[in-house]
């Protein structure tokens, strides 16, 4: 099991859509650390046009305390620094989302040397993650779901990449993503993942107990016996 210092470490909510009443309603609850989005969840909102794009980020990072990473559209080093900046300029919260590929690599590398926040996503093997944590993202972002699509663990990864991390003392927090029910937080936070990222319905099933809603039934009919 992960030595996490429960002093410093907490695992952080982060709500994986584009969507304004979801994001809200996840603040609403209380818990919420964090957004993530990517273009298709944009592309889902119906969002379109590099202008609308922009705006919508900054509207989220309004709705949320935490960081907000937004996702840029170039494959190639120079595009990938040009949209990053321009990301990173909108809000305080924007962490530049970067795919995991060679020119998405280097990016990270001069982002993070400029102290811009990164986040490498489209991770699904321990050597990109080692790859992550060497040029100091500050997340790195295993798809644990779209494994487990092709019959690979997911989980297992985030279990890999905990002890590689823990071993040589890398920073990069552990944000596992593409997390599809409740069950799969509650495994990440067993594993020691530092965020999870998923939808409002996986962050709703956490509080949700059959025998919490026949206890409640019954204490307030009791309740309405006497009174
Ligand atoms: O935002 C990245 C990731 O969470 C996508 O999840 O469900 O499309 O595999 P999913």
């Amino acid at each position: 099991m992960p030595q996490l210092n429960p002093k410093t470490h907490f695992m952080k909510f982060f709500i994986d859509t584009a969507n304004l009443d979801q994001v809200r309603e996840a603040q609403d609850l209380g818990v919420l650390d964090g957004v993530t989005t990517n273009p298709s969840l944009m592309a889902k909102e119906g969002i379109t046009g590099r202008e609308n794009i922009l705006k919508h980020y900054v509207t989220i990072c309004n709705l949320v305390n935490g960081d907000v990473s937004a996702e840029v559209i170039a494959t190639d080093f120079d595009g990938m620094i040009e949209e990053g900046e321009e990301l990173a300029n909108l809000h305080e919260q924007i962490v530049v989302k970067l795919p995991m590929i060679k020119d998405g690599v280097k990016a990270a590398k001069y982002f993070n040397d400029k102290g811009v926040k990164i986040n490498l996503t489209l991770v699904f093997s321990v050597g990109q993650a080692l790859l992550a944590a060497k040029v100091g993202a500050t997340y790195v972002s295993p798809f644990i779901g779209r494994l487990d699509d092709v019959s690979t663990d997911g989980l297992g990864l985030i279990a890999e990449i905990r002890l590689i991390y823990d071993t040589y003392g890398f920073e990069t927090q552990i944000l596992a993503a593409s997390i599809r029910h409740t069950m799969h937080i509650i495994d990440c936070a067993k594993l020691g993942a530092d965020v999870m990222t998923g939808p409002l319905s996986s962050i709703e099933g956490l509080f949700k107990h059959p025998l919490t809603d026949i206890g409640l039934a019954n204490f307030l009919a009791d309740y309405k016996k006497g009174n």
